[in-house]
């Protein structure tokens, strides 16, 4: 897959190349809908989340929006779809009514063909960012389409134990247990961030800081772990939890993972699909709490002696060797098993297989400019939306990388997200 990040300085090139990711970034998008009938399109699963048929025409609208109405100077096609697929347009629960899955897909083909018109003639060196935030633009609401429609495969009975797994390997119960070893972090400066082509306004300036030594899991927590907390009453002791998620949970009756799985052949994946306030819970059952994005950041893109990298791993483009991502076993995986994509600190599966929950709060760092609207990023600085990192088994490799910053509110369980704990002295 061509990283974004290295298109090169010839117009001629780059344009090729965007033109490639548009169109392997689109087809993976299209695949998601291979099976999928009209109801399960227009249902709106969640009320945090809206149908998945929605998300296909936001793709559209988006990208007709910046690229054919705002740079080209079109003018603006199939208007009768505009206020149903602005970001702003109608409430999440009014997106029901939809036109069916051929006809969105003639809305995407129309604008896809006037966008590759379009680039051929485009100011493509001035405008290759707005290129790059689209395709990241596309990639985010494919992942969101995933997990609408894991949400969707749940509320249909065939629930996460009975689903197909890409690759079931056996629980070697004689190896040393990854998952249960912390790795030191030691005390010292580092950089996190991002300011190449691809960064989002978020992103941006690189920061410089400072940390303590921490020590921080090796793998994020298993199911294997998260039945010990489940077994022993996790769910019912309001000690383990925040006052917020104490709270949350008395509103809420939840007694265990969204995506949770009792099967033994799960073990050792990820937990998945829990909010900010159950990971929090967790960690301080087992004496931890969870990390600061900045802690996260550091033990995943940080190395001492060569500075700071795109990857856990180094710049080499992601393979399903180093993470598992973009819905390449379609499921979560064993978190113990990717020795290459490890980090410098010795961390396992930092990206992909489940996003990681942190506790800072969604912000913009110092220096931050709004791109390509204040509504991306900065109409969300509110002080209650936490920080996800890593990416998950669904993330397209156009928005993997450490870091990247997702961002929901603590309550949300609906994301394919787990976590990982820290702690300041040795475990
Ligand atoms: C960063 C995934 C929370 O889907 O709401 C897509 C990304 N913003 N279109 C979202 C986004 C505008 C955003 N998340
Ligand atoms: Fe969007």
């Amino acid at each position: 897959m061509t990283s974004i990040s290295k298109f090169s300085p010839s117009k001629q090139s780059t344009a090729h190349l965007i033109k490639q990711s548009m169109q392997s970034c689109r087809s993976l998008t299209l695949a998601l809908f291979d099976t999928v009938d009209h109801p399960t399109f227009c249902r709106q699963a969640h009320p945090d989340f809206s149908p998945i048929g929605w998300h296909l025409g936001h793709i559209a609208y988006t990208e007709a929006l910046w690229l054919l109405q705002r740079c080209g100077g079109y003018s603006p096609l199939f208007p009768e779809y505009h206020r149903l697929f602005a970001q702003g347009g109608l409430p999440k629960g009014d997106r029901v009514n939809l036109p069916t899955l051929a006809e969105v897909c003639a809305y995407l083909e129309a604008v896809r063909s006037r966008v590759f018109e379009y680039l051929a003639i485009a100011p493509i060196e001035e405008q290759k960012r707005l290129w790059c935030w689209l395709l990241q633009h596309e990639s985010q609401h494919a992942e969101t389409i995933t997990l609408v429609l894991e949400i969707q495969k749940r509320d249909n009975g065939w629930g996460t134990a009975e689903m197909n797994r890409g690759s079931v390997g056996c629980i070697d119960l004689c190896i040393p247990d990854l998952t249960l070893q912390m790795v030191c972090v030691p005390a010292g400066e580092f950089e996190w961030g991002n300011e190449s082509l691809d960064a989002l306004d978020n992103e941006s300036p690189v920061q410089r800081g400072f940390l303590e030594t921490y020590w921080i899991d090796r793998t994020p927590v298993t199911c294997g772990a998260y039945r010990s907390f489940m077994g022993a009453g996790g769910y019912e002791n309001s000690r383990w939890w925040s006052e917020a998620g104490w709270r949350w949970r008395q509103e809420c009756g939840v007694t265990q993972p969204l995506y949770w799985s009792d099967d033994p052949i799960d073990h050792n994946h990820p937990v998945c699909g829990v909010s900010g306030y159950e990971a929090q819970a967790y960690a301080r059952f087992v004496g931890k709490r969870l990390p600061t994005e900045a802690e996260w950041e550091k033990a995943a893109s940080w190395n001492p002696l060569t500075g700071r990298s795109r990857y856990p791993w180094g710049n080499a483009s992601p393979n399903a060797a180093r993470c598992n991502h973009n819905r390449l076993e379609g499921t979560t995986s064993q978190v113990d098993r990717r020795l290459e994509g490890q980090s410098y600190y010795g961390c396992y599966d930092l990206l992909g297989n489940v996003w990681e929950w942190t506790t800072s709060k969604f912000d913009g760092y110092p220096g931050f400019e709004s791109f390509p609207y204040s509504g991306y990023s900065q109409a969300y600085f509110d002080g209650a939306h936490w920080v996800l990192k890593g990416g998950s088994w669904a993330t397209p490799p156009w928005v993997l990388r450490s870091a990247f910053r997702n961002w929901y509110y603590p309550h949300t369980r609906e994301v394919l997200a787990g976590f990982r704990c820290v702690c300041e002295s040795e475990p």
